[in-house]
C-alpha cells in the first residue's frame, strides 16, 4: 500500500441534496483525509476539458450539461491506497447497480435508467489521472498534506 492522493468531486445532484457533509464523513470514516477543497460552479468549457476522455461517447453532452448545472465540491483526498479506496466507497457508475453501503447506492439508487449520469461523486481512476486531475483544479500551495 502507498500513501496516495486522489481527486474527488461531489457532483451537482449531491450538492442539491445538501449531503456534502455526510459524504465527507464517509471519506473520513474510511480513513481518507481532505487535504484540499473548493466549491465551484464549473463552466461548460471547463467540464468539457475535464471529461475530454469521454468526448466521443454518446453521453458526453448529457454529462457536460449535468456537471455544469450547479455547484460542485472539489476535493483532494489523501490516504493509503486512496485512489482505489475512494472508487470502492463510490460504487458502480450506474447507481442502480452499486453495492449497498456505497455512496452511489446510498444517495442515488432510486434514479431512473436515464438518470445514470446523476451519480453523486467523481473519483480519479488511476495514479496518472489522479495527478492530472488534481493539477487541473489545484495549485500546489492549495494542497495541505498531512505532514505539512
Ligand atoms: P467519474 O469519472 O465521474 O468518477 O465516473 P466513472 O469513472 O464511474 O464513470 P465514467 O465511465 O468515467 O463516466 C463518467 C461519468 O459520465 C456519466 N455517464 N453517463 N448515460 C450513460 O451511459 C453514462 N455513462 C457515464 C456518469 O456521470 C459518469 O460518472
Ligand atoms: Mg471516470
Amino acid at each position: 500500500m502507498a500513501l496516495e492522493k486522489t481527486l474527488s468531486i461531489i457532483k451537482p445532484d449531491a450538492v442539491q441534496k445538501n449531503i456534502i457533509g455526510e459524504i465527507c464523513s464517509k471519506f473520513e470514516q474510511a480513513g481518507l483525509r481532505i487535504v484540499a477543497a473548493k466549491m465551484a460552479h464549473l463552466s461548460v468549457q471547463k467540464v468539457q476539458e475535464f471529461y475530454a476522455v469521454h468526448k466521443d461517447r454518446h453521453f458526453f453532452g448529457q454529462l457536460v450539461n449535468f456537471m455544469s448545472s450547479g455547484p460542485v465540491m472539489i476535493q483532494v483526498l489523501e490516504g493509503e491506497d486512496a485512489i482505489k479506496l475512494n472508487r470502492e466507497l463510490m460504487g458502480a457508475t450506474n447507481p442502480t447497480k452499486a453495492e449497498p453501503g456505497t455512496l452511489r447506492y446510498s444517495f442515488a439508487r432510486d434514479n431512473t435508467e436515464d438518470e445514470m449520469h446523476k451519480n453523486i461523486v467523481h473519483g480519479s481512476d488511476s495514479p496518472e489521472t489522479a495527478a492530472t486531475e488534481i493539477s487541473f483544479f489545484f495549485q500546489t500551495e492549495e494542497i495541505c498534506p498531512r505532514n505539512n
